[in-house]
């Protein structure tokens, strides 16, 4: 019996992905390349710093570390803007409803997510009291693929692996669900998540 679930923010709780490539995009356009949507995709459960990297190889870029940090600050600092402005109505359909759904079950909930900007848009979009623990960009060092933040996020909760569930939109995210030993469901294309135990276009599928 599932005891725990483990839910990642941007493209399963909340649909940030399109301000993440807003203010990569806005990098791009100074640097004077084309950054697009598919690109995007990459970078998609993708720490910060290892984005950029991503988006500097795309433009055929070289800066030196220095830069590099500069420019991923000037980033988070465009995005900031963006979620800023964010309210309710940008968490996804059926998010909220299986969130209670589950807490009315006893299931614990804990939050696994690469971005330092997760509770900050947790309160944004009122949703911070239903999670009973979160594990953020801000608390682990290893970023996903690497296990890291599904493991502290079973810890954080007292539970085992394999009493809890992963809900994840990237591939970088299911690969480091597997390598904690957590069922995990992919929420999106089946396509694109093809290692997921199962997929689901939405939570709003699962209420
Ligand atoms: C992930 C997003 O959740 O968080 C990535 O899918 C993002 O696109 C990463 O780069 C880090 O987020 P932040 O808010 O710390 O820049
Ligand atoms: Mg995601």
């Amino acid at each position: 019996k599932v005891k725990g679930a483990i839910f990642d923010l941007d493209g399963v709780i909340v649909d940030t992905a399109k301000y993440h490539f807003l203010a990569w995009k806005w990098l791009a356009d100074q640097w004077g390349f084309e950054f697009t949507e598919t690109d995007n995709e990459r970078l998609k459960g993708v720490s910060r710093i290892r984005s950029l990297e991503i988006v500097l190889e795309i433009g055929g870029i070289d800066i030196s570390e220095e830069e590099k940090l500069q420019k991923a600050e000037q980033k988070n600092e465009k995005y900031l803007q963006y979620i800023h402005q964010m309210d309710r109505s940008e968490v996804l359909p059926g998010a909220e409803e299986y969130l209670l759904q589950l807490r009315r079950r006893g299931v614990r909930i804990a939050l696994g997510s690469a971005s330092k900007n997760a509770v900050f848009i947790l309160e944004k979009v009122g949703l911070a009291e239903l999670f009973d623990a979160v594990i953020d960009g801000t608390k682990v060092s290893k970023a996903k693929p690497d296990p890291e933040v599904f493991i502290a996020g079973c810890e954080a909760l007292g539970l085992e692996p394999g009493e809890c569930v992963v809900f994840e939109d990237a591939e970088a995210g299911v690969e480091a669900a597997i390598a904690a030993g957590i069922y995990v469901v992919g929420i999106g294309n089946p396509d694109i998540l093809v290692a997921a135990n199962r997929v689901v276009s939405g939570l709003n599928e699962l209420v």
